[in-house]
C-alpha cells in the first residue's frame, strides 16, 4: 500500500493507494476517532458492486452504517439530491460526530462531500473513489459541490475529507471509456508538473491501458502526490492551484456547448489540452517536439485530440468561454506550458489566438 499525505496543518489527511483495501476501510475509519454512525452515499452502478463489502467492513470495526443510493451520472449532483440526502441523514439520526462515506466516482464524491460540509454545519467525511478520475483528481483537495441549472459546480465549498482510500481493484469494473477519460487527468499531471511522469506514461501506456496493478499503483500515487503538493501550497486557488486547470477553459466550454454527455469530461479536456499546447507553442515557447509528444500520448491513450467544429459551433464555443471566464480587452487568462513538466499560469491570451488554436487541432488531425 502507498500512503500520500495531504499537508494542511490540523486538517491534514492520508491518501491510501493499493489493491484489496476495501475490506480494511472499517479499521482505517476507527483510527479517525469518529462516532459510531455513518452514512454511505453511493450510486446505482457502484452500490450493487461494492456497498455490501464496505458495510461489512464497517460493521466488523463496530460502526453502524446505512446506505443512501443516488442515481448514476451528473444529474445526481443537484440540490434535489442534496435535499434527499439531508432528509435521510436526519431520519437515521446522524449527529455531529457521525460521518459520511462517499463511495463512487467524482459525482458521488462532490455530492457527498457537499452534504457532509453542510449537514449540521459540517460532519466528517471519507472518500472512497472508484473511478480513475476520482482517484487521481476529484477525491483529493476538498472541492465539493453541486450543479445549478445555470451551470456546473455553482454551489459548493472547500471541505477536506478525513481520509481517501483508493482501492485499485475497484477500477476493474469501470467501463473502458470512463477509464480512458481518467487518463486525460493523469497525462495532465505530467505536462503541468512532472516530466519524468510524462516519460513514464509514454513507456507504460500499453500496461496502463491493460490496467496493470503495479503500473496503476505507481501512477495513481504519483498523481496524488502532485495534487497533494499543489493543494498543500494553495488550498483555495489563490494562485498555484490554477495549474490544475490546464486545458480546462476550452474543455469546459466544449462540454457546455455540446450538451453535457456528448463528451466525457476527460475527453473534452483532452482536446482542451491539445489546444492549450498549440497556444503554448506560440505564446510560451513550448518546443514543437513537446507538442508532438503531448498529442501522441493522448492519442495512444485512446483520447480525442482534435475537434472539427462547424462555423456556428465554433462561434458558440468562443462565446461559452467568454461567459465562463472573465474576459478583459478580448483576452482570457490561461495556463500555458513552457515545456513538458513546467507551466505558467495567469497568462493573458487573445480570443483570436484561441480560435486559431482550435482550428489547428482540426487541421492537424492525423
Ligand atoms: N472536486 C474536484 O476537485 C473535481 C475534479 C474533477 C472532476 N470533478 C467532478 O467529478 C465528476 C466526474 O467524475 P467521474 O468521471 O468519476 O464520473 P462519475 O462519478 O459519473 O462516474 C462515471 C460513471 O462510472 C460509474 N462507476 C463509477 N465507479 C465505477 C466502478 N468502479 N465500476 C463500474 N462503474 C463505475 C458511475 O456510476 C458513472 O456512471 C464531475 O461532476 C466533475 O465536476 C470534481
Ligand atoms: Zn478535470
Amino acid at each position: 500500500m502507498r500512503i500520500v499525505k495531504v499537508p494542511l496543518g490540523n486538517r491534514s489527511y492520508r491518501i491510501l493507494i493499493g489493491r484489496g483495501l476495501l475490506p480494511g476501510l472499517g479499521a482505517e475509519c476507527s483510527r479517525l476517532r469518529l462516532g459510531r454512525r455513518c452514512a454511505i452515499i453511493s450510486d446505482r452502478n457502484v452500490a450493487p458492486r461494492f456497498a455490501k463489502g464496505v458495510q461489512h467492513s464497517l460493521e466488523q470495526a463496530g460502526f453502524d452504517s446505512f446506505l443512501i443510493t443516488v442515481p448514476a451520472g451528473e444529474t445526481a449532483k443537484s440540490m434535489k439530491t442534496v435535499q434527499s440526502c439531508y432528509d435521510q441523514l436526519a431520519k437515521h439520526r446522524l449527529e455531529r460526530n457521525s460521518f459520511v462515506i462517499a463511495l463512487g466516482g467524482g459525482v458521488v464524491g462532490d455530492l457527498a462531500g457537499f452534504v457532509a460540509a453542510s449537514y449540521m454545519r459540517g460532519i466528517a467525511f471519507v472518500q472512497v473513489p472508484t473511478t480513475l478520475l476520482a482517484q487521481v483528481d476529484s477525491s483529493v483537495g476538498g472541492k465539493v459541490g453541486v450543479n445549478l441549472k445555470a451551470g456546473k459546480n455553482l454551489v459548493g465549498a472547500f471541505y477536506q475529507p478525513r481520509l481517501v482510500l483508493c482501492d485499485l481493484d475497484t477500477l476493474r469494473t469501470l467501463p473502458a471509456r470512463e477509464y480512458r477519460a481518467g487518463l486525460a487527468e493523469v497525462i495532465k499531471y505530467g505536462i503541468i508538473f512532472d516530466a519524468a511522469l510524462f516519460r513514464q506514461l509514454e513507456d507504460a501506456m500499453p500496461r496502463l491501458l491493460k490496467r496493470d496493478t503495479k503500473t496503476l499503483a505507481d501512477v495513481v500515487a504519483r498523481c496524488c502526490e502532485i495534487k497533494a503538493k499543489v493543494v498543500g501550497q494553495d488550498e483555495t486557488e489563490g494562485g498555484l492551484r490554477a495549474i490544475l486547470n490546464f486545458g480546462h477553459t476550452i474543455g469546459h466550454a466544449l462540454e457546455a456547448i455540446s450538451g453535457y454527455g456528448k463528451y466525457l469530461h476527460g475527453e473534452a479536456i483532452s482536446i482542451g489540452q491539445i489546444a492549450a499546447a498549440e497556444i503554448s507553442a506560440i505564446e510560451s515557447s513550448l518546443p514543437e517536439v513537446d507538442l508532438q509528444r503531448i498529442r501522441q500520448l493522448f492519442r495512444r491513450a485512446g483520447l480525442p485530440v482534435s475537434v472539427d467544429l462547424k462555423r456556428s459551433e465554433h462561434r458558440k464555443l468562443m462565446k461559452a468561454m467568454q461567459l465562463d471566464k472573465k474576459v478583459s480587452h478580448g483576452e482570457i487568462k490561461f495556463v500555458l506550458a513552457r515545456k513538458i513538466g513546467s507551466v505558467v499560469w495567469g497568462r493573458r491570451v487573445s480570443m483570436r489566438l484561441i480560435s486559431g488554436a482550435l482550428d489547428k487541432t482540426a487541421t492537424r488531425k492525423s
